[in-house]
């Protein structure tokens, strides 16, 4: 498939199509008139200075792009996504020629056109228009140096803080800043690229085989069609360890002990368990490569390689539901995949449900539903501080022509996304019924992308008895209304049976807020038997109290040294909160070094706004920690905080 208009279901009627927004992307016109078939990418890369002059870092070589003509009246240009920060010196066509074995090579003139202020339009000019069904093949040699897409780390910004490190995050529109493309997830198609590394370097690469060429260069293949932003490199000193029949970990060399511990036996299970509930997994290998600590996600889902970041190795497994999310992905994002990046919510709010999913089956409801309710509580910190009614806050986005997908990033897509899904099991009313139908739902779109209609409509076709009661309109709970309309979900799933573990939570937090500490109830309760996630919840609930009376958050942190000074960066995350709301002074060194040892977007971006919403000391300390920190952090974060820190004066 070309575009994401997908083929009609087989048996059924065909339907006249539907297209995709796509104001993201300069290819609009060519990724509907040329279908891509394959991408080769072949390129060294150097670890140089950084910076522009010749030997600085960067990676050069040539991406093949194999496509076949669909729309000839579309046809006489190729209009691909790039950067202005990939260097383009020359483009050749390669075809067929009718009655000779050799296909011919010709240069071929290209320019590039404005687009946005994250991408611009390569244009790729043919001798003559194609005709429906043609194929060839275009060459553009490149280099890419200091880009949005390709991230380059000086050696201290690694474990180690031996060798330098490059890695790539495509999601959302990144992958234009590393090779040339169509850079929407409307457009699959399978890849493979050899990765010339200089001595003592590895590649790795999301990608399902992969072997060693000679000492220093590494040839993968991804045999299944992935969107573009999928495509992901990582180059460093790295060592893997086996965790389980079709795992391993990658890490730097004194991280891999670590990383060997926190996975080994339980990836196979996470595996096993989806792929019991939602089927076949068909990527072969799942591995887990951790990133250095400047990698601004918990994960990303790279098929067969899980990019994450090393603050999971909390030493006791009580992150992993980040790998259960990532996993999730193999089927919600990866198989089926949104069209568009105004219908996240079909990757995010599908593999939010699919994660807990998992998680019930393996952990159970209580556990599930503790680590839900944190998740319910970010979309309400996050509607609160934005207002349920903005735009943002529906499952449908708008992305207006010249928006970059990822400031559209919030909570929505993912809370508000799980609880529609949700809604639509408790419609069916019977959890295994309804598991079926997700089994059966990526068994007809695996390896299409799609709209929230082609999977409404499934839904309906595959339930016809809601079909019959027309459930898509029940007053309040319309479909059109969870899609379209801003605000807090309509409907909520049930989260009581995690009330054995938050109940303690919610009475102890109740305690800490009174003037007067009733010490001997506080010291009455054992914290030291609770799990991660109910010191998170207990954390989120002296959040939203505070500030607390004066004095109360010193003698909690003193209480509880397990928390404030916890190692756990989830714990580390709220303690930071806390400290701010409560402007506890002291501790302000403890946030600095928390943004200074890592640079998660979700962990860097509140700890600025509340130091921002704070005093003037805590306004220092985020200027200061800024200052200190920038040069470290990936690009997209250090605009974001910049918005925060230096926001415009009107
Ligand atoms: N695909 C996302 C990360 C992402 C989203 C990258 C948008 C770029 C643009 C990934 O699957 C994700 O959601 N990660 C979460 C994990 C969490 C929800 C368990 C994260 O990084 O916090
Ligand atoms: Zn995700």
């Amino acid at each position: 498939m070309a575009s994401c208009e997908r083929s009609p279901r087989s048996g059924a009627a065909p339907r006249p199509l539907r297209s995709a927004q796509a104001a993201d992307v300069a290819s609009a016109s060519s990724f509907r008139a040329f279908e891509m078939l394959h991408l080769h990418l072949d390129l060294r890369a150097e670890f140089g200075p950084p910076g522009p002059g010749p030997g600085s870092r960067s990676l050069s070589g040539t991406a093949v792009l194999e496509l076949r003509c669909l729309v000839p009246e579309d046809a006489a240009e190729l209009r691909l996504d790039s950067h202005p920060c990939l260097e383009v010196t020359a483009a050749s066509l390669r075809r067929e020629q009718p009655g000779s074995e050799e296909p011919s090579t010709e240069p071929v003139p290209f320019h590039t056109r404005p687009f946005s202020h994250y991408g611009q339009a390569l244009c790729v000019v043919f001798p003559q228009p194609w005709r429906a069904g043609e194929r060839f093949q275009v060459q553009l040699t490149y280099r890419v140096g200091e880009g949005p897409g390709v991230c380059w780390l000086a050696p201290e910004q690694t474990a180690g803080k031996k060798k330098p490190f490059v890695y790539t995050q495509g999601q959302a529109v990144l992958n234009r800043a590393f090779f040339p493309c169509f850079d929407t997830p409307a457009v699959k198609y399978k890849y493979s690229a050899l990765i010339e590394v200089p001595d003592g370097f590895t590649a790795v690469m999301s990608a399902n085989t992969w072997e060693k060429r000679g000492p220093n260069k590494f040839f993968f293949q991804m045999g299944h069609p992935i969107p573009s932003y999928l495509i992901a490199l990582a180059i460093g000193d790295l060592v893997s360890a086996e965790v389980g029949p079709r795992s391993r970990v990658w890490a730097e060399p004194c991280l891999i002990e670590a990383a060997k511990e926190e996975y080994n036996g339980v990836i196979e299970e996470f595996l096993a368990t989806g792929e019991k509930l939602f089927g076949p997994y068909v990527w072969g290998r799942y591995d887990v490569l951790f990133m250095p600590p400047s990698f601004p996600f918990g994960g990303m889902e790279n098929p067969c390689l899980t990019f994450v970041t090393p603050c999971l190795l909390a030493g006791d497994r009580s992150l992993a539901d980040v790998i259960i999310h990532e996993i999730s992905h193999s089927w919600f994002g990866n198989l089926v995949t949104n069209a568009n990046w105004g219908e996240f919510w079909l990757n995010e709010g599908f593999t939010m449900y699919a994660q807990r999913r998992i998680s019930t089956l393996l952990f159970g409801p209580a556990y599930t539903c503790l680590e839900a309710a944190t998740g319910r509580a970010l979309l309400r910190q996050h509607m609160d501080v934005t207002g349920e009614d903005h735009p943002l806050n529906k499952l449908r986005v708008k992305i207006e022509p010249g928006v970059d997908p990822d400031d559209t990033y919030n909570e929505t897509p993912y809370e508000k996304g799980f609880c529609f899904v949700s809604y639509l099991a408790h419609l069916v009313g019977d959890q295994d019924q309804f598991d079926n139908f997700l089994k059966a739902y990526v068994d007809e779109f695996k390896f299409q992308s799609i709209l929230a209609d082609d999977f409404l409509e499934f839904y309906l076709e595959y339930f016809p008895e809601l079909k019959k009661r027309k459930v898509d309109s029940i007053p309040g709970f319309e479909f059109d209304r969870w899609l379209n309309a801003p605000g807090w979900p309509p409907y909520l799933p049930d989260l009581s049976p995690g009330d054995l573990l938050m109940k303690p939570a919610e009475e102890l937090a109740q305690l800490w807020v009174t003037e007067e500490l009733d010490m001997e109830a506080i010291r009455a309760v054992a914290l030291s038997n609770w799990k991660t996630y109910q010191l998170v919840y207990f954390l989120d609930k002296i959040l939203q109290k505070s500030p607390l009376p004066p004095g109360n958050v010193k003698k909690l942190g003193e209480t509880y040294p397990k928390i404030s000074d916890a190692r756990n960066a989830e714990l580390r995350l709220r303690w930071g909160q806390i400290v701010l709301k409560n402007d506890h002074q002291e501790d302000f060194r403890k946030v600095k070094e928390f943004l200074q040892s890592q640079g998660k977007q979700k962990y860097t971006l509140p700890l600025y706004h509340a130091m921002m919403n704070g005093s003037e000391a805590a306004r220092a300390l985020a200027k200061e920690t800024f200052a200190s920190t920038a040069s470290q952090l990936h690009s997209n974060v250090v605009n974001y905080v910049r918005q925060i820190v230096e926001p415009k004066s009107s």
